[in-house]
């Protein structure tokens, strides 16, 4: 049996996301945001983000997927929905659950910058950087950890433990 090992409490995680929805309210007050979930691990991290801001956005989702039912990055990125509001001149903002290789989102921040949009920042719940293999900037980022296959809070494995409200590492 896997083993799950508490990273971050409920409690604990939503400190963290009213803390960068505060920062993200003020940084983009009188801006027009468009906040672009990355599906399907940022779904929970996004609707809680999106109901502690206090500006008006528009919300979008990108699927993009890179791994299999593997812990590793295939490295291959796979776009299977694109965005359907129109971003240009608008103030884009990726919202990702974890950045581990950058590879993702590096492809991410490409694509929406080929829809001529106003800027594209990105704010990812955890940033896991010793696999990093792109220089890509997180311009918000809730928790750092250094390594580890992180689930819960809209993190899978192989579809598993999205719905748990905290976040652990799990041991395979
Ligand atoms: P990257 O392209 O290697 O940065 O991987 C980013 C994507 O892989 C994220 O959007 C996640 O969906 C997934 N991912 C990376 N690390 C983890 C993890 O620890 N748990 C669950 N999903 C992960
Ligand atoms: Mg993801």
């Amino acid at each position: 049996m896997p083993e799950l090992v508490l990273v971050l409490k409920k409690d604990d995680i939503e400190k963290m996301v009213a803390s960068v929805a505060h920062r993200i309210s003020s940084d983009y007050k009188d801006r027009e945001l468009v906040l672009i979930g990355v599906l399907k691990g940022a779904f929970v991290f996004l609707s809680d983000l999106a109901r502690h801001l206090t500006i008006p956005v528009k919300i979008d989702f990108v699927n993009a997927s890179s791994y299999g039912s593997d812990t590793t990055s295939s490295g291959e990125i796979h776009l299977s929905r694109e965005i359907d509001i129109d971003v240009k001149d608008k103030d884009v903002l990726i919202v990702e659950d974890i950045v581990d290789t950058g590879l993702t989102l590096t492809y991410l921040i490409d694509y929406l910058k080929s829809l001529n949009p106003r800027s594209v920042k990105v704010c990812a719940l955890i940033d896991k950087h010793e696999r990093r293999k792109t220089k890509c900037n997180l311009d918000y980022s809730c928790h750092e950890v250094d390594k580890g296959f992180l689930v819960g809070y809209g993190l899978d494995y192989s579809e598993d433990y999205r719905h748990l409200p905290d976040i652990y590492h799990l041991k395979l």
